[in-house]
């Protein structure tokens, strides 16, 4: 039996030096080198034997002693080559790349079954929340339904500071930026790419097809005002950027992420500031939900970490590593378009303050197949103009656009304001 494994680490940044801190408790693995884009920067991790490091990630991809090759670089250049490079030399990969996953997983996967490896990506889905194991194993009695999340730290702080503190986008925004919660070019978050890529990832794994991260629906957060946010307060609701995953009918499956009214009643309600959450439904278990640290550099290598030590369980005992979990080619999914979805919807309305105008609306929901289930006008602003809100019940996404459509051209509406999706 092997006593120690060999492995290199692409990457030494949030993640990676997270990576390199935990594994200083795991004498099994034996870091043999780290690759850097630059050799010279300062890094603050005690005992870092900096010989390792080197700037020619290349020389880990192709050195024979290295069996585990650990991406924490991300993005698909060069990390992509570097992967398909390190599994042709026959490396297993752990990765943290939600991004490279969902836009090339069904390539890698492939390439990594000719050649006899796995590639586990525990952290590639809400930081250092077990996730993937848990789907493909733990609950692989289920036929799952539905997958709903909170998968996106940025965007659920952001909408908690605008919730509880009754401040604007922009503001929190910028505040999440100085506190290193959001990046410089916050759109990968804001817009809702990064949970995109996250939900595609996990509903191909519950629902056994190929999801193209292409075919998902993405909205973001960057419209959600705090007028809106202190509506749905009013209504009992929070809004939150959730992602979801489900099967429709026909076989089709509904991937989305946008902002949504979070019930009270619901599980995800509760889960505030940088915490992520996935909620599963299977028809043996019910509902579990799984909550934690969705980033970081510690929780975040506790995933990478774990998935490491799966692979070097196996190779130390010199078995093959773990073929259960190994991603199976999928066929691909059939997507529901957002058109055909059915949602229940919150509208916000600026309209004439004149006699009717809430039968209006009333009016063009009815004409368009769409039940109310509230409406209130709230005062009358300084311009004169109607603050109105109605929530509906559940209706055909197309006949919604349709109702807006009518609500815009009505001489005693001025504009509808904000739509906004309602959960159950
Ligand atoms: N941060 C989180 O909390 C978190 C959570 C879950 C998943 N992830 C995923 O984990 C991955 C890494 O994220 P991170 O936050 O750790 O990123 P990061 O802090 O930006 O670190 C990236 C690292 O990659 C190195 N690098 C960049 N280009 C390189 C190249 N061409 N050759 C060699 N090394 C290169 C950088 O080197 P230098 O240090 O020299 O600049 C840096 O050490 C991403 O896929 C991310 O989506 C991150």
């Amino acid at each position: 039996m092997k006593e120690k494994i060999s492995i290199g680490i692409l990457g030494l940044g949030t993640v990676g030096s997270g990576v390199v801190k935990v594994l200083k408790n795991h004498d099994e693995v034996e870091i043999k080198k780290i690759a850097v884009k630059d050799i010279t920067k300062k890094r603050n991790i005690d005992g870092l034997n900096k010989s390792m490091l080197t700037d020619n990630p290349q020389t880990i991809v192709e050195d024979t002693d290295i069996q585990v090759v650990i991406e924490v670089i991300g993005g698909i250049n060069p990390a992509f080559d570097l992967i398909k490079t390190a599994i042709k030399n026959k490396k297993h990969i752990v990765t943290a790349n939600k991004e490279l996953v969902a836009k090339h997983g069904a390539e890698l996967f492939e390439l990594a079954k000719k050649n006899n490896v796995t590639i586990l990506y525990e952290a590639a889905v809400a930081g250092g929340i077990p996730i993937i194991m848990p789907l493909k194993l733990s609950l692989g009695a289920n036929n799952i339904s539905k997958i709903a999340g909170i998968l996106n730290g940025t965007t659920n702080y952001i909408l908690t500071k605008m919730d509880t503190e009754g401040r604007e986008f922009e503001d929190v925004l910028k505040e999440a930026q100085d506190l290193g919660y959001a990046e410089a070019d916050p759109s990968g978050d804001v817009k809702g790419f990064d949970a995109a890529y996250k939900i595609a990832i996990l509903s191909s794994i519950a629902f056994d097809k190929k999801v193209d991260v292409n075919n998902v629906y993405i909205g973001g957060i960057d419209n959600i005002t705090s007028t809106d946010i202190s509506f749905a307060k009013e209504f009992g609701y929070k809004i939150k950027l959730v992602a979801i995953g489900q099967m429709a009918n026909d076989n089709k499956i509904d991937v989305r992420v946008h902002p949504m009214l979070v019930p009270k009643t619901h599980l995800l309600y509760g889960v505030d500031d940088v915490v992520n959450a996935v909620m599963v439904e299977g028809d043996a278990v019910g509902k579990v939900m799984f909550s934690g640290p969705g980033a970081g550099d510690l929780p975040t290598a506790s995933s990478v970490v774990g998935d490491l030590l799966c692979i070097v369980g196996d190779l130390l005992l010199d078995n093959t590593p773990i073929p259960l979990m190994r991603c199976k080619q999928r066929n691909g999914a059939k997507h529901l378009e957002i058109d055909n979805t059915r949602n229940k919807y919150f509208i916000r309305v600026n309209a004439k303050n004149v006699p009717g105008v809430l039968g209006d609306l009333g009016t063009i929901c009815g004409n368009n197949n769409i039940n109310l289930y509230n409406i209130v006008q709230k005062g009358v602003l300084e311009d004169g103009s109607a603050r109105v809100v109605l929530l509906t019940e559940a209706a055909l996404e197309k006949d919604l656009n349709k109702a807006i459509e009518e609500m815009n051209k009505k001489e005693s509406i001025n504009k509808v304001q904000n739509i906004i999706r309602v959960m159950d």
